[in-house]
């Protein structure tokens, strides 16, 4: 059974404080990050967690959980490359970019590969259309991707994650 830990619970009250006497809905994005920062993703069982900490009906939460490309609706891989597809990214050959990707990888777009380590999310506009084509990673940005620039990230995060075994 999925349940927050003392100190996750009291952050949860925290954020509910910022928002008016009953309106605790308006916690709603903020609760499921933290929720996905605990789990990695967000399961059924999850968001219906985060609808009674709210005391609001969890179809509020698959809403908002369903809308927003940043929440993970199924298990994710240790590094998560988010690639922003929008039109400047798009522009600036975002769509050879994931075609590389998923060469590389040997996953489709959605996809984790069988190690674990990675997987591959299109999204829209990351705000960051001066360095596209551009892609999220972990709290980070990778800005002006390019093959080697791929090439150097997925070297990186393997490295990373012998370090993190
Ligand atoms: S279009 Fe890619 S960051 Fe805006």
């Amino acid at each position: 059974m999925i349940k927050f830990s003392e100190e996750k619970l009291n952050k949860v009250q925290e954020i509910i404080r910022r928002y008016p006497e009953g309106k605790q809905k308006s916690a709603v994005i903020p609760v499921l990050h933290l929720a996905q920062e605990e789990y990695g993703w967000l399961s059924a069982e999850t968001m219906d967690y985060v609808a009674s900490l709210l005391r609001i009906e969890p179809i509020e939460v698959y809403e908002v959980a369903t809308f927003y490309s940043m929440f993970n609706l199924k298990p994710v891989g240790k590094f998560l490359f988010e690639v922003c597809q929008t039109g400047p990214c798009m522009i600036s050959g975002s769509d050879n970019i994931i075609e590389y990707i998923k060469q590389r990888l040997g996953i489709g777009v959605g996809e984790t590969t069988p190690d674990g380590l990675f997987t591959l999310k299109t999204v829209e506009c990351l705000g960051a259309c001066g360095y596209a084509p551009m892609m999220q990673l972990g709290k980070h940005y990778r800005e002006h991707l390019t093959k080697d620039r791929v090439d150097q990230i997925i070297e990186e995060c393997r490295k990373n994650a012998g370090m993190l075994n």
